[in-house]
């Protein structure tokens, strides 16, 4: 595992220089990826398309969106360096304790071919499960979407990540609405944002947002997956929106992968 030894050195030597822009490795996703603040409880009944990465002893590090059958978008930065046959998807549980729900293998992982890093965009990948799920799934935002992700909007934010900033993760599924924030204002809290790639979701005081472990999971808004989980400084901080990839941008080439 070189290279996710050599992930959590730059992950290291990057926060401790600059900053606590989070970008999770899947391998460290317990110590920094996060789970939602401020949510409550809620069913994959009522969300049956949200889902959840695991490892192969079940250890979840992730969320996911099922938008086909038998496919899943997620972060790549959740699944960048990892393989299919070491990754499982979760469908239907909202306990994590649980054994209820269907658990996948995954035979395929599609990264996007210019992601880098979170904080320089194309954070967005695609899983192939094995098998069909009987199960809805949720629409992804296209081009033309352009009202979906008017500053405002309350979306819908999913996930069984930490609670906290450097808390521990949820043993069950949370769900929050957080406001679409202006462009403006997500580029004033952070330079690497970009409207293209990027959108940002947050209470200007925080206090509701996604956190470690969500990544990956759906920002969704008027029936659609408008954004994945993608990175933040800290969680819930007032001023530091979540920042989550712009589903609408990368509509074409997860199709492609459909
Ligand atoms: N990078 C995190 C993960 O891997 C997600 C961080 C989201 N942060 C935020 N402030 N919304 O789970």
């Amino acid at each position: 595992m070189a290279k996710t030894l050599h992930r959590l050195i730059v992950s290291v030597v990057v926060s401790a220089l600059a900053s606590i822009f989070f970008v999770a490795p899947a391998a460290n996703a317990g110590d920094v990826s996060p789970m939602i603040v401020g949510g409550t409880r809620a069913s994959t009944a009522t969300y049956p398309w949200v889902v959840y990465l695991a490892s192969t002893s079940g250890s979840q590090f992730c969320g996911g969106t099922l938008v086909k059958a038998n496919k899943v978008v997620t972060a790549a930065h959740c699944v960048s360096g990892r393989s299919a046959s070491s990754t499982r998807v979760v469908h239907g549980r909202d306990d994590k304790q649980s054994t209820a729900g269907t658990v996948v293998n995954v035979t395929r992982i599609w990264v996007h071919p210019s992601y880098r890093t979170a904080t320089s965009g194309y954070d967005v990948a695609v899983l192939t499960l094995d098998r069909n799920l009987n199960s809805a799934t949720l629409p992804l935002a296209t081009p033309q979407d352009t009202a979906l992700y008017a500053a405002g909007n309350s979306a819908l934010i999913l996930g069984w990540g930490t609670t906290s900033s450097g808390g521990s993760a949820s043993r069950y599924l949370l769900k929050a609405n957080v406001p679409l924030t202006s462009d403006a204002t997500c580029k004033s809290a952070y330079s690497q944002y970009s409207n293209t790639s990027m959108v940002c979701a947050g209470f200007p005081q925080g206090g509701t947002d996604t956190c470690q472990g969500d990544s990956g999971g759906p920002l969704v808004f008027g029936g659609k997956l408008i954004g994945d989980t993608s990175w933040g400084r800290g969680c819930a901080a007032a001023g530091y929106p979540g920042v989550y990839g712009r589903i609408a941008s990368y509509h074409s080439v997860i199709t492609a992968q459909l």
